[in-house]
């Protein structure tokens, strides 16, 4: 037998799962053809791509997030900068189907997968470019182009939703969470890249920010909440500066990026983990 294409992997793999996915259109349940067509009753039908994940959008959407912006964060992401952050994740995480919402290019769903034993891997992203590198580089997981305030999900499927340093949706996260699920949301603290930061933006707002205000409407969303903050500081290899300062959209309102000089880099963020009983 031949190696089988991406896509016919794709296929495979999205028909053994294919009680995950609901229509995004009108919420039926969908069924995946052997030749990658996912439809519903009410003939909504997308494509699975050659190069392996579905796009779920009814119309394009233009994301201010680039292919560069995400080969950067890629390469930040491989150097470990995360790894203590994946770790802590994946301690958190019980249960089979993991659906990273916001997943930008893939890296973090991949490397937390790795650490979580028989784990099934969804990745949604409203950026083409995010989700095609994803499906590029990491074989085995499930990557969709879509919107997570409208998901192509079933309700009461995942066992964990993952939402780091992205927008959030919680009444959908609360739709496709099975009753004992938790979301594990990554957000942002004041030391959170603070290097860049401070020379990039001294003295203005964007040198420092807090985020009580998500943390609120977290609280207000799940009945159990428990917060882990994360804060450690890594040396920073030269050749890595200018992916730091592609990778965020802090990057795009740096004037002078040649003038950044960084030989460390601080991580900092909450973990918050929500429970719906
Ligand atoms: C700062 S990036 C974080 C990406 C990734 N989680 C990471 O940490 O590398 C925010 C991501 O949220 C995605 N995003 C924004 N709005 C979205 C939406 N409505 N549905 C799905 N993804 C969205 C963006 O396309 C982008 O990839
Ligand atoms: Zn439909």
């Amino acid at each position: 037998m031949g190696l089988l294409s991406k896509r016919a992997v794709s296929i495979l793999n999205m028909k053994e799962h294919k009680q995950l996915f609901a229509c995004p259109v009108c919420k039926e349940g969908m069924s995946v053809s052997d030749t990658g067509k996912v439809t519903c009753i009410n003939n909504h039908s997308f494509d699975i791509a050659k190069q392996g994940y579905i796009n779920f959008m009814t119309k394009p959407v233009n994301s201010m997030y680039s292919k560069e912006l995400f080969e950067a964060r890629q390469r930040v992401i491989a150097s470990g900068l995360y790894d203590d952050l994946q770790r802590k994740i994946a301690a958190h995480i019980s249960g089979t189907y993991i659906l990273d919402t916001g997943c930008g290019e893939g890296s973090h769903l991949a490397r937390i997968c790795e650490k979580v034993e028989g784990s099934v891997g969804v990745g949604i992203d409203i950026a083409k470019e995010g989700i095609l590198s994803a499906a590029k580089f990491y074989d085995g997981h499930i990557w969709c182009v879509g919107d997570l305030a409208s998901s192509p999900y079933s309700a009461d499927t995942f066992d964990v939703i993952l939402n780091i340093l992205s927008p959030a949706n919680y009444d959908e996260f609360k739709r496709l969470l099975k009753p004992d699920g938790k979301v594990i949301k990554v957000v942002p603290q004041e030391g959170y890249l603070k290097e860049l930061r401070q020379q990039a933006f001294a003295h203005s707002e964007k040198e420092s920010y807090t985020n009580a205000l998500t943390l609120q409407r977290f609280k207000e969303s799940f009945e159990r909440v428990e917060v882990e903050r994360i804060h450690y500081t890594v040396p920073l290899s030269g050749d890595l500066v200018p992916k730091l300062l592609e990778m965020t959209p802090m990057g795009w309102h740096i004037e002078n990026k040649e003038a950044i000089r960084l030989s460390e880099i601080t991580v900092d963020v909450n973990i918050l983990i929500g429970t719906l009983k």
